[in-house]
């Protein structure tokens, strides 16, 4: 795997192209001045269908992308954890019992949260170097916290002798994620970063934690734009959604939306109403996309896109004027299956299903108006399913 090491040029397509790409073996060793002993590597994700369904017990369907953060590691003498990270040119040390907030939820507090998470499960863990650089993009919308946490917590527990299944380790991550960085966030990322599977997206039932791979065509391309507009999740209705969420189900009698009926919810007030028809019509379009995938009906699957984008649009209200328009400019491109906005949302990027035969075509026909409407540099990439967590001993 090779990143660009200089972060000036991390998300400009140009500088990109001619910044000097290095290894994260390479930047260890620039770094720590010794071969890293392990590399751990996690990817971002893209969520087909199933939005705001996590944290209301309900199903997603992500796809694990071939845009990944990787952490070297290796043991350090004495308890100290030193940690660069490429992306930021910043570097971060602390006494590996005693993680700390840095109190501004920036990157560190990610790294430091992996730590104190695993700790608080009761872990030992080890002071190590570390080394992190990655492509994902930063805040929008393909999980790079939750790939930078599963990669950390990767190489923690690689470098310290624990094993721990794919899992467990993403729960940790996510409590990293909500009690120490004080980010809500669901479970679907850091699922998606440590269970994926090649070539397939992963249906994961966020009640039972029940999974099951779904293989995706190979005649269809996922194409994700990014509309370069962006909010970190920290800084969004993100939180005020759950809240909506949490206080809709017990108004309804039942634990969680899962369990609710579309017939009960007349009787909930705007705007709970409308968050819960969501989310109950949304886990239904889940299961749909999985029948239609598992058929090869790959039209059904591009409706139930639309669908999802519509009603988190109108009844979720997390979408964007941006969003919308590239949806748009997609429902009426050539070859396009199906499109919809991705992840939390408010800013961020769309997945769109693309006849193959038609992926040469998307840049001209969606991504090149939606430039000159808004004036946003949006960028686009063709997506392959990958793996998730992979730890590599050199
Ligand atoms: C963010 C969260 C996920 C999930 C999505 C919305 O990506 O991290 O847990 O809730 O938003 O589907």
């Amino acid at each position: 795997m090779h990143w660009p090491v200089n972060p000036q040029t991390r998300h400009n397509p140009t500088l990109l192209m001619q910044a000097e790409v290095q290894s994260i073996e390479h930047v260890f060793r620039q770094r720590f001045g010794r071969e890293p002993a392990l590399v751990a590597e996690a990817p971002g994700r893209v969520n087909l269908i199933g939005e705001h369904t996590d944290y209301n017990d309900g199903f997603v369907l992500p796809v694990a992308i071939n845009r990944t953060i990787a952490a070297a590691a290796a043991l350090a003498e004495g308890n100290t954890v030193r940690v660069f990270s490429a992306e930021f040119d910043a570097r971060d040390e602390w006494g590996v019992a005693a993680p700390r907030r840095t109190g501004r939820r920036e990157w560190r507090d990610y790294v430091r949260g992996v730590a104190w998470a695993l700790l608080d499960a009761g872990y030992e863990l080890r002071g190590v170097d570390l080394a992190i650089a990655g492509d994902v993009p930063l805040e929008s919308g393909l999980s790079s916290s939750a790939a930078l946490e599963v990669a950390v917590a990767g190489a923690f527990c690689a470098a310290s002798g624990i094993e721990m299944d794919p899992g467990r380790l993403a729960l940790v991550c996510q409590k990293a994620e909500n009690q120490f960085v004080g980010v809500q966030s669901g479970m679907m990322d850091q699922l998606a970063a440590a269970w994926s599977r090649a070539g397939h997206a992963l249906l994961i039932d966020c009640r039972s934690l029940e999974l099951d791979y779904v293989p995706l065509p190979g005649d269809v391309a996922i194409i994700v734009v990014d509309s370069k507009m962006r909010r970190p999740l920290g800084e969004t209705a993100y939180n005020q959604r759950r809240q909506e969420c949490a206080a809709a189900a017990p108004a309804l009698g039942v634990e969680s939306l899962r369990n609710a009926a579309v017939s009960d919810i007349e009787r909930l007030p705007e705007p709970l109403k409308r968050r819960a028809r969501h989310v109950i019509f949304e886990n239904q379009r889940v299961l749909e996309a999985v029948d239609a995938l598992r058929s090869s009906n790959v039209a059904r699957l591009g409706e139930l896109m639309y669908q999802s984008h519509a009603s988190l649009r109108d009844d979720f209200e997390v979408s964007t004027p941006e969003l919308d328009l590239l949806v748009e400019l997609a429902s009426r491109a050539e070859g396009l299956i199906g499109a919809r906005l991705t992840g939390a949302g408010f800013g961020g990027c769309t997945v769109n299903l693309v006849a193959r035969d038609a992926v040469a075509r998307f840049e001209a026909g969606v991504v090149e108006p939606y430039r000159a409407k808004t004036g946003l540099a949006a960028e686009m990439f063709v997506c392959h399913a990958v793996d998730g967590l992979r730890v590599s001993r050199a």
